[in-house]
């Protein structure tokens, strides 16, 4: 296995390892964003066994012990396995998430306290700004938020859109059909009433860069994705709400 690197917006690198033996034949990514600044952060830090691939990537772009803030969209192996490990080896980070998260989970789990962050808190990590929105159960988890970097308009986004393959570091082309067939295959949303207005009010935000975790980054109208992809999500609750009912 090895980690591709590219620049996906400026200063926001994607470390992408494509595993070949998840969902076959297509395969499946699992990406990391560095984010460059004064006080460099990542978001997702990669399964734990991976530690090694992603220290390796990261130590291309910085010098691992830099790194200062460790972020992700929820507490699950491929968004946070190795935190511990990169406590251990960066003695001034810090993991940053929400309040849900750190007091389910982080507060325990981390092997030093969290930062938690409040719903829409910017942190300044010195020539980016990152605002982290809280977004509960979407696409899974209680604790799930994505975070916003407002200087070059990017959305981390984590779970959302989830596709399957080894497409482009960067692409202009369709995301929201390949993140309805991922939806088809490993239903891994938690499907709930709520889930297409949260995603659309993600959609404000109006981002020009989408950073998947599993996929490639979108370069385009983050909004009008966003929309798209609420607007399926809406149909779905739709049918699940309507197989649910009880007959009489
Ligand atoms: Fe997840
Ligand atoms: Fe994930």
């Amino acid at each position: 296995m090895e980690t591709r690197i590219s620049e996906i917006a400026d200063g926001i690198f994607r470390l992408s390892t494509f595993v070949p033996e998840i969902a076959p034949p297509s395969g499946f990514t699992f990406n990391q964003f560095l984010v460059l600044g004064e006080e460099p952060l990542l978001f997702h830090t990669g399964l734990r066994r991976m530690f090694p691939l992603t220290r390796a990537a990261v130590g291309r772009l910085i010098s691992p012990e830099r790194l200062c803030w460790i972020a992700f969209g929820h507490y699950e192996a491929d968004e946070c396995g190795a935190m511990n490990e990169w406590l251990a080896v960066a003695p001034r980070a810090q993991v940053a998430h929400g309040r849900t998260g750190s007091m389910v989970s982080l507060s325990d789990m981390a092997d030093r306290p969290p930062r938690v962050l409040e719903d829409g808190e910017t942190i300044d990590i010195g020539g980016k700004r990152l605002r982290y929105v809280d977004t509960p159960h979407v696409p899974h988890g209680w604790d799930a938020g994505v975070i916003y970097e407002e200087t070059t308009h990017t959305l981390m986004c984590g779970d959302l859109f989830t596709q399957v393959g080894d497409g482009p570091a960067l692409t202009q082309g369709d995301v929201v059909g390949p993140a309805i067939a991922g939806e088809d295959l490993f239903n891994y949303s938690s499907l709930n009433p709520g889930m297409g207005a949260t995603i659309r009010r993600l959609s404000s935000l109006a981002p020009r860069t989408l950073a998947l975790m599993h996929g490639p980054s979108f370069a385009g109208d983050g909004a009008a994705a966003l929309r798209a992809l609420a607007d399926d999500y809406d149909r779905r609750c739709r049918v699940h709400g309507a197989a649910a009912s009880p007959r009489a």
